[in-house]
């Protein structure tokens, strides 16, 4: 085993098992809002290891974060808690076509669901393809067009009879900017116009942004609300909040829809999950406001040295969550980030690049900040892409 393997971490840095210190933006897909094993998280895990971690049952803790959920997410009164993002996604599709009697999904081009075979496809050139080996083609998924309203509009409208719910990645984490959300807002109201049921899946934005979810910002209120990464607290996590109206039709259904798991809603998880939120209601923004700052210093020194410097490269974001784009023009699909990017090669040499320099982001070029990373893990990283563009770019 290479002895780079990483194997430890702690606050903003992971060690390798040669004890190699990375300075981490990874911040496990940006779940770690906290950082690595923050103290007040561990402290309280710590004792419940020696009391048990999963009953497959109702527990405590399951239940203590249901009220505090519900409390917090009014207009949802049915939290279904599940181990990913994935099957959160999974069991909010079930629960659409379940209730609706239809078979046909929308989502969006660039969106990312999870590892869900009917979701894993995209649009280039008007059609439809598959992003992944061994995915048979599904004729029930309708795909839109982020940042075309009218085309979006058009295909909702023309298959409104069969469409069973249009699932939102309200701020999609490939292409992370605000671009998109006026068109949100304006295919949210004309669901609702044609009663189909929406779905937001706020799993990379919820915790992340300010006011916890987009939803919150942007005052919509869609049937469904799935959330994961910082939700669990640093574990395994998804939860598919359902609204009053759909948990109402849920309870009429006369064949129940299946939602179980072995360890879904496990104790570790679930205290975990509500330290987390209970630590973010209490101090309101503040975390949020400090890494929204840190990001503007990122982008401030690195984006005008870049164009200054007329440099194929820029920072995008839409708060703590950041990319590398390899073009100056303004690019707002995932398909055109990735044809200016050549598909991945320069992100790949850019993720080379740091971690010769002890700097970790994700395989797919996303950089996400955590409560641990300071101005000068800030500095740092800005410089390194600043060698990378003058060296690259
Ligand atoms: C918006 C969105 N949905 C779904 C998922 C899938 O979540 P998981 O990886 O926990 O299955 C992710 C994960 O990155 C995500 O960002």
């Amino acid at each position: 085993m290479s002895k780079n393997i990483l194997s430890k971490a702690k606050n903003q840095f992971i060690y390798s098992l040669s004890n190699k210190k990375y300075l981490d933006f990874i911040i496990s897909s940006g779940a770690m809002i906290f950082g690595h094993s923050p103290v007040f998280l561990v402290k309280t895990l710590r004792k419940q290891l020696s009391h048990g971690t999963n009953f497959s049952s109702n527990s405590y803790s399951e239940e203590k974060y249901k009220k505090l959920l519900n409390k917090t997410f009014k207009n949802y009164n049915n939290f279904i808690f599940s181990n990913s993002g994935s099957e959160a996604n999974i069991r909010a599709i079930r629960i659409v076509r379940a209730i609706s009697n239809k078979r046909k999904i929308a989502i969006f081009s660039g969106s990312w669901h999870g590892s869900i075979d009917t979701t894993l496809v995209e649009e280039y050139n008007n059609k439809k393809i598959s992003i992944s080996s061994g995915v048979i083609k599904d004729n029930n998924i309708i795909i839109l067009s982020p940042n075309n309203f009218k085309k979006s509009k058009k295909k909702i409208e023309k298959f409104s009879n069969d469409l069973a719910g249009v699932f939102f990645e309200p701020v999609q984490g490939s292409i992370p900017n605000k671009k998109n959300l006026d068109n949100v807002k304006k295919l949210i109201l004309l669901c609702e116009k044609k009663n189909i049921l929406t779905c937001f899946d706020e799993i990379i934005t919820g915790g992340r942004v300010s006011d916890l979810t987009i939803s919150n910002k942007l005052k919509i209120k869609p049937n469904i609300l799935v959330l994961g990464k910082i939700f669990g607290g640093g574990f395994p996590i998804g939860i598919t909040c359902v609204d009053k109206y759909v948990s109402k039709k849920i309870d009429n259904l006369k064949k129940p829809i299946f939602f179980g798991g072995t360890f879904s809603g496990n104790v570790f998880t679930t205290e975990a999950g509500y330290l987390t939120l209970n630590y973010l209601l209490t101090n309101k923004n503040s975390l949020q406001n400090h890494l929204n700052k840190l990001v503007n210093e990122l982008k401030k020194g690195v984006n005008s040295f870049l164009e200054k410097n007329q440099k194929n490269m820029r920072l995008i974001n839409y708060e703590s969550i950041i990319r590398v784009i390899f073009t100056r023009k303004m690019v707002f699909s995932k398909k055109d980030r990735e044809i200016y990017d050549r598909n991945l090669i320069n992100t790949k040499k850019l993720i080379f690049f740091l971690k010769q320099k002890n700097i970790l982001i994700t395989k797919t070029g996303g950089i996400f900040l955590c409560k641990s990373h300071t101005l000068s893990d800030i500095r740092r990283l800005a410089k390194a892409l600043i060698s990378f563009a003058i060296k690259h770019r």
